[in-house]
Order: structure tokens, then sequence, then C-alpha cells
């Protein structure tokens, strides 16, 4: 099972989204083992999108994700990263596919709802920037049985 980091942006919070965007990975079959409102520091957030860094769009997108609280979630499931890369569509909500997050709820290429980590690297180490591990909650979802074919002994 792989793990992902989700985060419900600023504008997703304002706009009344965050049920809306974890109801959708939850029906899917993923499941939430972290959960939480904060504020990002502009540190937490220059951190987090270092990658971005000297890129026109940086200094407002770190004024962006610090202007309001976020949402952020730790997802498991199988192949749970290209899934919610998937389900949250393309990073312009204008170019953004009906049927993803960005696609049913975006039209702006920098307020675009939601984060999700794009690789197993970029997972470990979002996982761990924003959840210390006894913030990640290990348990049992027993609708699992029925989320996976688990006649092999294994989840398929
Ligand atoms: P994210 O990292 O937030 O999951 O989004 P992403 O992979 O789809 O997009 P990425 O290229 O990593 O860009 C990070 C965030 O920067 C803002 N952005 N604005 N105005 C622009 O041209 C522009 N380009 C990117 C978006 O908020 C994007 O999600
Ligand atoms: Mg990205």
């Amino acid at each position: 099972m792989q793990r992902t980091l989700i985060i419900v942006k600023p504008d997703g919070v304002q706009r009344g989204l965050i049920g809306e965007i974890v109801g959708r990975f939850e029906r899917r079959g993923l499941q939430v083992i972290g959960m939480k409102m904060m504020r990002i520091s502009p540190a937490l957030a220059q951190e987090h999108y270092a990658v971005h860094k000297g890129k026109p769009f940086y200094d407002g997108l770190i004024r962006f994700m610090t202007g309001g609280p976020v949402v952020v979630l730790a997802l498991q499931g199988n192949n749970a990263i290209d899934v919610s890369r998937k389900m949250m569509g393309a990073t312009f909500g204008f170019k953004a596919e009906p049927g993803t997050i960005r696609g049913d709820f975006g039209l702006s290429s920098s307020f675009n709802l939601i984060h999700g980590s794009d690789s197993p690297e970029t997972a470990a180490a979002e996982l761990a920037r924003f959840f210390p591990p006894t913030e990640l909650v290990e348990y049992k979802l027993t609708s699992c049985e029925w989320v996976y074919d688990y006649s092999g002994g294994q989840p398929q």
C-alpha cells in the first residue's frame, strides 16, 4: 500500500470544498490515515515548493499557500500517488478534465484547490514534513475487504 500527502489549499477551504474533496478520496476507497487543519508558515511553504524557487509564479504561490488555513491529509491505498494525482487533474483549472477536482471546481492557473505528492520520493518527504509519526494513525479499514479483492491473500 502506498501513502501520499494531499493539501486542500486555502482556496479549497474558503470555497467550502473540504468535505467535497476529502469525500472524493474516501469514496474512491483511499484510507485517511492523517488529517488536520493548519496554517502553513512562509518557511514551510518555501520548503514545500523549493523546486519552484526562482520561477515567475513562486512569490505568488508562497503568498497563496500562506494566505489562509489549509487541510492536510495523509492517504493510503493501492497506487495512492498516481490515483490521487489523476483525481486532482491538470495543474490549471481551465485545462483540467471534467470529473477531476480541478476540472470540476477550478478555472484559475494559480488557485487550483489541491496539492498532491507526485512521486514516491516526494510523498515520503512531504508526509514527514507535515505529519510527525505520532499523527499518522494505523488502523484496519473494515471496508477494505470490499474495496480490494483479498481472495489471493494480497489486496488486488
Ligand atoms: P502541486 O505541486 O501544488 O500539487 O501542483 P502541480 O504539481 O499540479 O503543479 P506545479 O507545477 O508543481 O506547480 C505548483 C503550484 O504552483 C502554482 N502555479 N502557478 N501561474 C502559474 O503559471 C502557475 N504555475 C504553477 C499552482 O498553484 C501549482 O499547483
Ligand atoms: Mg507539483
